[in-house]
């Protein structure tokens, strides 16, 4: 499964079980991503507010397929950690610098990396809603897992995934793993290995 095209840092061999979506499927459907927007947002500048860290990879590349066709934008940042509070209930972090004054009135495009339960979603758009009083907000998620219950749907899904925990192209499991070109399903190896024996 593992083609010569699937290029990765040498310390990461035998992490992944498998390709999940390979960069040139993400940058494919990244223009069709850019084509929607566009059609979309005719006419309108909207705010593309990234959700650091794992968004980062896909906020560059629609971010330039949007150059491409034309279609300004403004850019801002946010950073939203998502943990188990208790077993059932998901609590929501955020932290950075996004001026809530540059969000009055301006149509919000958040851009994901992944919407899983849809937990940090429903905690953050509330937030950018009461605190930035924007005319409007919509998600665009580079994958989606499929789940039966979630708290929140994208309106714009790069790719439909399985419940599987995926890692690459931004998305980690304890900080490795973003510095992957393809998105991959992790092994048991890259589960159990101690990333503190590469920080040298
Ligand atoms: P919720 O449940 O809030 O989850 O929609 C969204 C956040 O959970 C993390 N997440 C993942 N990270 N591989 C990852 O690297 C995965 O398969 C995965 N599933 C969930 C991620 O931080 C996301 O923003
Ligand atoms: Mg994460």
């Amino acid at each position: 499964f593992m083609k010569e095209e699937h290029i990765y840092p040498p310390e990461y061999e035998g992490h992944f079980d498998g390709v999940m979506i390979t960069c040139a499927e993400i940058h494919e459907r990244i223009q069709q991503l850019a084509t929607l927007i566009h059609t979309d947002y005719k006419g309108i500048r909207p705010v593309l507010v990234c959700t650091l860290k794992g968004a980062s990879p896909f906020y560059i590349h629609l971010s330039d397929a949007l150059k491409e066709i034309r279609q300004g934008f403004d850019m801002e940042f946010v950073r939203a950690s998502s943990y188990e509070g208790t077993a059932t209930s998901g609590q929501v972090e955020f932290v950075g610098e996004l001026k809530m004054n540059s969000l009055q009135g301006r149509h919000i495009l958040l851009i994901e990396d992944i919407v899983d339960t849809g937990t940090t979603l429903s905690a953050l758009i509330p937030m950018l809603q009461q605190q930035g009083n924007p005319a409007g907000v919509e998600v665009c998620s580079l994958l989606d897992k499929r789940l039966e219950v979630k708290k929140y749907e994208a309106k714009y899904v790069g790719f439909s995934i399985p419940n599987k925990f995926v890692i690459g192209y931004g998305l980690d499991y304890e900080e490795l793993y973003r510095d992957l070109k393809d998105i991959f399903v992790i092994s048991q190896l890259g589960i159990s290995f101690d990333a503190s024996t590469l920080h040298k």
